[in-house]
């Protein structure tokens, strides 16, 4: 069994997964692998995404890495995993999540499923904790600090560990019943809740037209290219609630309710008491 190829895809809005990623390709790269980016917040991923699984498909691998939200993966990754091409080589690939602190739902588990089913065997993955994403006006945010190096440190062992089973030949060591790692009830809430029912007593985010300069960073950063300026921002319905618009709109023109999220995701993280919260790999 011979790689040679990392393909490492990742959805990012915040930033954590992305700094995971980055820290997977580094370490590969000290080990002398050829690695590749895929922002999948890209609208020209799939341009970019073919040529790589192309060419030389049984040399290549794939890192596929998603932030938890309700739960789940997030829509970019799992349009990802929906277009990706079917293994016939049965290739290696590993998945990775970011979560904030809360519950790290089934989201690994489903990538993992999904992999599998294009044909693609488990050569490990990653559960990495984070600072939540929807916290950042707060002081004390849930997961604050990570990732943190304790954390990336764990990553770079999963690269070296990865690199280590393509050298040596070896079988591939997990499957996705090893991700299948929740309590029934919560594993039972997950398949019930996605992220269309968090967006029907989701608030929305209202613009103020008097405040907004019409600049367009809130479309040009937002990964599910959901935003469109008539002239003055348009959030349509492929919006999956990231809050990048929020975030980096330079003028405070677009409104969240920070208060009444941060209260529901406390609320919630009480709730999911039984889940260890610290990064772990498989
Ligand atoms: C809409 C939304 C839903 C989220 N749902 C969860 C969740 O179910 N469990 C959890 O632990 N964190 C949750 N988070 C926090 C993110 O998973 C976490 O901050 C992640 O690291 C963000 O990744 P990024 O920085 O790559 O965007 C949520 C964040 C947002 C914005």
């Amino acid at each position: 069994m011979s790689f040679g190829k990392h393909l490492i895809a990742y959805s990012s809005p915040a930033g954590s997964t992305e700094k995971v990623g980055s820290t997977i390709g580094e370490k590969l790269e000290q080990l002398g692998e050829t690695v590749y980016y895929l922002d999948l917040s890209s609208s020209a991923w799939k341009e970019k995404a073919s040529p790589v699984l192309d060419k030389d498909t049984s040399s290549s691998m794939i890192w596929i890495g998603s932030p938890v939200y309700a739960q789940h993966a997030v829509p970019p990754v799992r349009e990802f995993l929906d277009w990706l091409p079917y293994s016939s080589e049965r290739q290696g690939a590993v998945p990775f999540v970011t979560w904030g602190a809360v519950c790290s739902g089934i989201a690994l588990f489903e990538m993992g499923r999904s992999l599998e089913e294009k044909g693609y065997g488990l050569l490990g993955a990653a559960k990495i904790l984070s600072e939540h994403s929807s916290m950042w006006r707060s002081n004390s945010p849930l997961g604050a600090g990570h990732p943190d190096e304790t954390d990336l440190e764990k990553v770079r062992q999963l690269a070296e560990r990865v690199q280590n089973s393509i050298k040596q030949g070896a079988k591939f060591p997990i499957s996705s019943q090893d991700l299948d790692y929740q309590p029934a009830w919560i594993r039972r809430e997950a398949e019930n809740i996605d992220l269309q029912k968090v967006k029907s007593f989701h608030p929305g985010y209202p613009v103020d037209n008097e405040v907004c300069t019409q600049c367009g960073v809130c479309a040009d950063n937002c990964p599910a290219g959901a935003i469109t300026l008539n002239p003055f921002p348009e959030i349509g319905e492929n919006c999956f609630l990231c809050n990048n618009c929020v975030r980096l709109c330079p003028e405070g023109a677009i409104y969240f309710d920070t208060d009444t999220v941060e209260n529901r995701v406390r609320e919630m993280e009480q709730r999911f008491q039984e889940e260890e919260k610290k990064s772990e790999i498989f």
